[in-house]
């Protein structure tokens, strides 16, 4: 049982204990419930402190149980909640740490809650696509009014204890205990056990003074804000509710909200994203208590776009670096970049000055590997080319410490190859950063043939020290984003040749959630980075089909933003797309040389040749091991595309729509003989999967 239960004097304690941090799980919500009924049952127990064992009251529900039938199985919270309501004996909830979801909740239905300072309290369920579903949208209003419960409900952010504590009228907290939380909460449990009637949140009124107006003006800010996303909508029709209504007809609306986004792909999409973030860290081979190397001091080798923004995160995080480069210059610019961007934080409000300077402190720099010596680990981030690397490797193979770690940033190279330039083979690892790197959250650990364990767990372990998601990645021509990206970027190129226009390309895909499309990334980024790889990858696959349209754009100089012109045209130190005539009469042109009519293409099916082709290829990853598992794939797109949030990832958006459907899909797009029908050949696993009814997931 998932609950301990003593009797202390004339209280009866029962302790939550599910590790880690107390969810709300059959076994703990059984815990509770006999822990009830011994007290009632005890004539000696004359009141019951309901607390948390460890670092938590209680998190909420458990995430184990998602989906699955245990979570809703008796005693549910619900019940629960109505046995601490209903008790003749006074219940406390003494509240340490940590209070959200479920766990605020069943604090709720206590006749009393007493909290230690520092504790963080919050309804996060908006996060999941939810609204709490046990009450939390009825009560919180009744004891902190309608405004700060809405605004905590709709944000799901959580707030600290002794800030609620000192709201004023507020009636969440009984008595705010500095100190021992147990010893204070059976004092309180001793002055309170023989008050009658017990107070109930559910007989306390709602009050607005201008309930209708205030809710009207609630609905259009959420309803703006939180565009592809039911949840918050229905946050706000909820403590309506308790306003309007009588408690038990408000906890029905809450009840039948709460059920219907449980099945939307929203939720399905956020709740699937919520733990697939956690199954990155999990390495079947590198289990959690893998011994990891202590890495106090890092070094980065080169200080341009990537050097910089990598830095930046450790300093972030307190730890030192010291930044190498071939000449002082380089050097020069790297750190007023650095500098220049804090400055930027710093003017917005986002960083304290004094945090500033203490994080420049952080950083040194040279020109002399032979500074590099004492660092733990150094990350390599200079030019994307075999020589280079090789020769930097050479050099961090001979004056690096036994035992630190060599990183490299290369996004396209092969990180054995690399590692072969060493005698340490297992210390080599790859850090594929996201550009801007001090911004992005994706880090694309990319795991060689002969990466030692400790290694890679040392790296995943420094990825959440800076905040990063790090998704492990095997060796492969572009990792797995990247790898993906170009048979994207492919059928783009496909979609052009038969009649598309850049900007209706962009607009479907935009439509669809991503934070932009393919043309307009394409002038962000740089038309020539793909231009450059294309040269390269297309002689040595001359079998490998693709639109000319890209070599063709980049053979005009329009390079995208940077030189005032790509797929669309720029004004000056502006960067709206603005749609080309130029690219326009290309297009018709390429399209005229290879006897192509254009057509008009539907937005679906623009959309659909695009996902899906991602889909297809992350099928192959998935297959070859590359990727750990299919979630990953959707952390990778999620974190590190613009995918939208709201579909869940590629791989996600696939099981949405029905692997089978999408198998018939890609069937349609390779009958079209301006297609690619070896590109359209369904990956093995997805073959697989849609011919056994089943799912990535
Ligand atoms: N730019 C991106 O979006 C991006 C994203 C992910 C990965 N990467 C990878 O990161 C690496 C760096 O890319 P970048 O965009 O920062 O390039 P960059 O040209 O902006 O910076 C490279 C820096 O390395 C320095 N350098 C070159 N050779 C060196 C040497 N031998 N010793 C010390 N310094 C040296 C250069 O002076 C330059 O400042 C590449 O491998 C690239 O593929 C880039």
């Amino acid at each position: 049982m998932s609950a301990q239960y003593e009797v202390r004097g004339p209280v009866a304690v029962i302790k939550l204990d599910n590790p880690p941090v107390n969810g709300l799980g059959h076994a703990t919500r059984l815990g509770i419930a006999n822990g009830l009924d011994r007290a009632l049952a005890d004539p000696a127990v004359k009141a019951i402190v309901l607390t948390g064992a460890g670092k938590a009251f209680s998190g909420g529900a458990d995430i184990r149980e998602f989906g699955s039938p245990k979570a809703l199985a008796e005693p549910n919270l619900l019940s629960v909640i109505l046995a601490l309501e209903a008790s003749g004996k006074p219940t406390i909830a003494a509240v340490h740490s940590v209070a959200m979801g479920g766990g605020l909740e069943l604090a709720l239905g206590c006749h009393y809650r007493v909290v230690s300072p520092g504790a963080q309290i919050a309804l996060p369920e908006v996060k999941i696509g939810l609204i709490p579903g046990a009450g939390g949208t009825q009560r919180l209003p009744r004891v902190l009014g309608v405004e700060n419960a809405l605004n905590m409900i709709v944000s799901g952010e959580p707030v600290k204890s002794e800030l609620l504590a000192a709201a004023p009228g507020q009636k969440l907290f009984d008595k705010l205990i500095d100190g021992d939380l147990m010893a204070g909460a059976l004092a309180f449990a001793a002055e309170v056990a023989d008050k009658r009637p017990l107070p109930l949140v559910r007989n306390l009124k709602v009050e607005h003074p201008n309930a209708d107006a205030y809710f009207q003006f609630a609905r259009n800010t959420v309803g703006a804000m939180s565009r592809n996303f039911p949840a918050p909508l229905k946050c706000v029709e909820a403590v309506a509710a308790s306003a309007k209504m009588k408690f038990d007809d408000g906890m029905k609306v809450e009840r039948e909200l709460f059920l219907g986004l449980m099945v939307t792909p929203e939720c399905k999409a956020l709740r699937h994203a919520f733990t697939a973030e956690r199954a990155t860290t999990k390495i079947p081979d590198v289990p959690a208590d893998t011994p990891v190397r202590d890495i106090k001091k890092l070094a980065v080798i080169g200080a341009g776009t990537m050097g910089g923004g990598i830095t930046m995160n450790f300093l972030n995080a307190g730890l030192p670096v010291v930044m190498l480069e071939m000449k002082q210059d380089a050097l020069d610019r790297g750190v007023a970049t650095i500098r220049k961007n804090y400055e930027a934080q710093v003017k917005k409000g986002k960083l304290k000055a004094d945090k500033y300077e203490q994080r420049m402190a952080l950083l040194s720099t040279t020109l002399n590997y032979a500074d590099l010596k004492d660092a733990d680990m150094v990350i390599e981030a200079v030019f994307e080319e075999m020589g280079v690397k090789e020769k930097v490797f050479k050099t961090l193979d001979e004056v690096m410490k036994p035992g630190a770690i060599l990183a490299s940033n290369t996004s396209t190279l092969d990180v054995d190859k690399i590692a072969g330039f060493t005698k340490r083979p297992q210390d080599v690892i790859g850090t594929h950063f996201f550009s801007p790197a001090n911004v992005m959250k994706l880090l694309e650990v990319v795991r060689g043939e002969k990466t030692a364990k400790d290694v890679l767990a040392t790296v995943m372990g420094l990825g959440k020290k800076i905040k990063k998601t790090c998704v492990v990645s095997g060796v492969c021509d572009g990792f797995i984003g990247n790898r993906m990206i170009e048979q994207y970027s492919r059928q783009a190129g496909f979609l052009l040749d038969e009649g598309c226009t850049p900007a209706q390309v962009d607009k479907a895909v935009e439509k669809f959630g991503f934070a932009m499309g393919p043309f307009r990334m394409g002038d962000l980024a740089g038309n020539d980075i793909g231009w450059a790889i294309r040269k390269r990858r297309y002689q040595e696959k001359p079998h490998m089909r693709y639109s000319k349209t890209a070599d063709l754009l980049c053979e005009l100089g329009r390079y995208g933003q940077k030189t005032g012109a790509g797929w669309y045209d720029y004004v000056p130190g502006k960067r709206d797309a603005i749609p080309s005539s130029v690219v326009t009469d290309m297009l018709e042109k390429h399209r005229a040389a290879l006897g192509i009519t254009p057509r008009k293409i539907s937005d679906d099916e623009i959309v659909h040749r695009l996902v899906f082709s991602l889909v297809n290829e992350g099928a192959k990853i998935v297959d070859e091991g590359i990727a750990l598992r299919a979630s990953d794939i959707d952390m990778v797109y999620l974190t590190g595309y613009g995918f939208p949030l709201h579909r869940g990832g590629p791989m996600c958006y696939a099981d949405t729509v029905g692997l089978f459907n999408v198998v018939a899909a890609m069937k349609r797009f390779a009958a079209n003989p301006r297609d690619d029908a070896e590109f359209w050949k369904p990956a093995p696993l997805l073959a697989r999967l849609a011919a056994e009814g089943n799912t990535f997931g």
